[in-house]
């Protein structure tokens, strides 16, 4: 396999306190994004989440240990890497087009008119914002300004796309259409994403692998859900999948108990470096770091399981 597109070692995120105490929000995190792959990241609030992405876009760096884009540390901010955050922060004068010829022309200065605004509007029609070009953000409802939100941060074509629940303001109708357009789109983009949610079935029904991190302080991943559903699942037919109902008990397992009693519980040969991989509904078994490197970036039906029943 080459590369990972995006590898974090040992990260820690460290405030000190009004008092001078120091508490540490989250350590030893591991991970690596695949080229091509769509991550999703879950845990309760606070435990760090947002931190992460902040520190995968470069907005702010982690205390310790090191991240890598495209084998290159990350020490800021690039157009390589596109954040989607949960409101929408779309400039309110500009128009739809206006707003995401903004971004394309940071991209690509040398750009004429007529190119960005035929480029522009390949991504308003892959968003289906088709009509609304010359709105401005005002007019438009929650999810046209997500979408256009979405429409820009693809029209850079970043390397990877960073979302911090991006959908979790919407209402539940238009979080499903959006969900749906986002599989579709990543389908037909092949874009890398990496994704907060706190919604189990929106992480089924996008992410190949679920990160599961554990609660604050002192958060870790505890774990990695690789997704062995089909990959032309949709929302509608998602649950009669066979392992869907069982990497979904996984999951709301993982949130309800395990996650405040990791630190507890955590088994012995937990090493934060290889967090175990697992493939609830999957009955074969091997040892974490043996199946951990042979989990394919786009898991087949019979991806090789791995254990991690605590
Ligand atoms: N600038 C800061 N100073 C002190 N604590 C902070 C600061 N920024 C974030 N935190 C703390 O870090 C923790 C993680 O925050 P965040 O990454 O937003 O969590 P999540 O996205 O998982 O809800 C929270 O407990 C928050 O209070
Ligand atoms: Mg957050």
């Amino acid at each position: 396999m080459s590369d990972p597109l995006i590898r974090i070692e040992g990260i820690a995120k460290r405030f000190a306190g009004r008092d001078g105490a120091v508490s540490t929000v989250f350590e030893d995190v591991h991970l690596s994004v695949e080229q091509g792959e769509f991550v999703c990241l879950i845990g309760h609030s606070g435990c760090g989440k947002t931190t992460i992405l902040n520190i995968l876009a470069g907005l702010e760096p982690a205390s310790g240990g090191y991240v890598f884009a495209g084998g290159r540390e990350i020490r800021g901010p690039s157009l390589d890497r596109a954040v989607i955050f949960q409101s929408h922060a779309l400039m309110p004068w500009l128009t739809v087009a206006g707003n995401i010829a903004f971004a394309v022309t940071s991209r690509w200065p040398e750009w004429d008119r007529s190119r960005v605004r035929e480029h522009c509007q390949q991504y308003i029609d892959l968003v289906n914002l088709t009509g609304a070009e010359k709105k401005r953000p005002a007019e438009l409802s929650g999810g046209m300004k997500q979408r256009v939100g979405i429409a820009r941060a693809l029209a850079i074509q970043p390397r990877m796309l960073l979302m911090d629940e991006p959908f979790s303001a919407l209402d539940a109708l238009t979080r499903g259409m959006l969900q749906e357009e986002a599989l579709r789109i990543c389908a037909e983009t092949r874009q890398t994403v990496f994704m907060i949610t706190h919604d189990v079935d929106e992480a089924i029904l996008l992410a190949d692998k679920i990160v599961l991190m554990t609660n604050g302080p002192g958060a870790r991943i505890a774990e990695i859900v690789v997704n062995t559903l089909p990959r032309d699942r949709s929302r509608h037919s998602v649950h009669k999948e066979p392992h869907y109902y069982p990497i979904r008990n996984h999951l709301v397992d993982f949130l309800v108990t395990r996650s405040r009693q990791f630190n507890e519980a955590r088994p012995a040969s937990y090493d934060p470096k290889h967090p175990p991989v697992v493939t609830p509904g999957l009955s074969e078994t091997l040892p974490a770091p043996a199946a951990a490197a042979s989990i394919p970036a786009r898991p087949a039906e019979k991806a090789v399981v791995v254990s991690l029943r605590h």
